[in-house]
């Protein structure tokens, strides 16, 4: 955890480049380094794209790369219009001496702890860097969509309301995250399911702390949607000797299902939408871009911010070598059906025998 005076020394070096959209003319520019972007005002970015790149991620869609984009839902998440909050504003960082407390935060001080010495270098607002480290981490992880990047988010004023409530838990219900992410952005039920592709690169270090960086499917390296077809199969163990609180049978030696995804993948409100992403990776990119541009700016009046996009590398595609496929071992007699409407789309098991997914490394 950090101590005051750190969180006092992000909150003077960021005032120095708190934008605000109102007041930045908005032309066509080029940055110092040849590149071309809407508004000059985003040129700041660039020599942050080239440090966080190599330096903070290692250039690699791995344990940094997944805890840049919880934090950045974390601290998105923290905003209720009934019971405030700020959104999107680096509160889990300029107050995490109270936010790191709340339980649903758990590990977030990994991040937190990567990315700090990188605000203060780039003297930009915390706010600002945990959505654009969370887009910078997606080009990195093949498969993934495009992020947008908004700029401007001014300096948080209050931690997010704690300690419980605001940030959904594993062991939530499905009608209580549902109503959580409709009254903090606005989230329907389809866009809850397309922003759980982001469980697709990632894994669980304190569910059940005896065994961190356990994923949460077998490709944890891509933004793919086996997430979507594995959560589907029957649960048959556990990775650890112990379940963790919010933890259910998986179907895979070495990964983690949390309650969470196995209950919306089988709920009335939510499985035909989960099933529409299975084996569907434009339907599943184009909805998770869309609602993970809208966590990036809870909180926020677009107005006041300004549209740096530009910024934002694309990431590679899958490699040709991964179709979407059952795990080995598994049949599609293992798919548990839950959408009413129309049959979960068939699949192929790789070949060799039962698969046994590794866990991440960790940083
Ligand atoms: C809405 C319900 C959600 C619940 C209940 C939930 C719960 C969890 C839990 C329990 C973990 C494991 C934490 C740990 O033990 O280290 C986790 C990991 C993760 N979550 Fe979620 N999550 C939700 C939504 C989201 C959303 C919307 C995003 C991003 C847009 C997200 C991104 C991630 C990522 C990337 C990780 C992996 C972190 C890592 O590997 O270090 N989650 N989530």
């Amino acid at each position: 955890m950090f101590s005051k005076y750190l969180s006092t020394a992000l909150i003077s070096l960021a005032t120095l480049r708190s934008v605000h959209g109102a007041s930045t003319p908005k032309r066509r520019a080029t940055c110092a380094g040849g590149q071309s972007v809407q508004n000059e005002a985003c040129c700041v970015w660039f020599p942050v794209l080239e440090d966080i790149l190599p330096n903070m991620f290692d250039n690699e869609c791995g344990d940094d790369a997944h805890g840049a984009l919880r934090l950045a839902f974390h601290d998105a998440i923290g905003f209720s219009p009934s019971k405030g909050g700020g959104g999107a504003d680096g509160s889990i960082i300029v107050f995490n001496n109270t936010e790191l407390t709340f339980p649903a935060n758990s590990g977030l001080d990994d991040p937190i702890n990567v990315e700090v010495p990188f605000i203060q270098a780039h003297n930009v607002t915390p706010g600002d860097f945990i959505q654009f480290a969370a887009a910078v981490s997606l080009s990195l992880c093949p498969g993934a969509p495009k992020a947008g990047f908004m700029m401007g988010r001014p300096l948080p004023v209050a931690p997010a309301p704690g300690p419980d409530g605001l940030i959904p838990e594993p062991f939530d219900n499905v009608q209580v995250i549902l109503a959580r992410m409709a009254d903090a952005g606005g989230f329907t039920p389809t866009d809850v399911v397309a922003l759980l592709a982001s469980h697709s690169v990632a894994g669980a270090d304190t569910v059940d702390p005896t065994i961190p960086g356990t994923p949460f499917d077998s490709t944890p390296e891509l933004f793919d949607t086996q997430l979507f077809i594995e959560v589907q199969l029957r649960g048959t163990q556990f990775p650890g000797r112990d379940p963790g609180q919010g933890e259910v049978l998986s179907a895979v030696a070495g990964e983690m299902r949390l309650q969470s995804d196995h209950l919306i993948a089988r709920d009335s409100a939510t499985s035909c939408a989960w099933q529409s992403f299975a084996g569907n990776q434009a339907a599943m990119q184009s909805a998770f871009a869309k609602a993970f541009n809208k966590l990036a700016i809870i909180g926020h009046n677009p107005a006041n911010l300004i549209d740096c996009s530009d910024v934002i590398p694309g990431a590679p595609p899958l490699p040709a070598s991964m179709a979407p496929h059952l795990p080995a071992g598994q049949t599609q007699k293992n798919i548990e059906q839950a959408c009413a409407a129309s049959p979960f789309p068939t699949f192929t098991a790789q070949p060799g025998p039962a698969t046994t997914v590794p866990a991440i490394p960790q940083s």
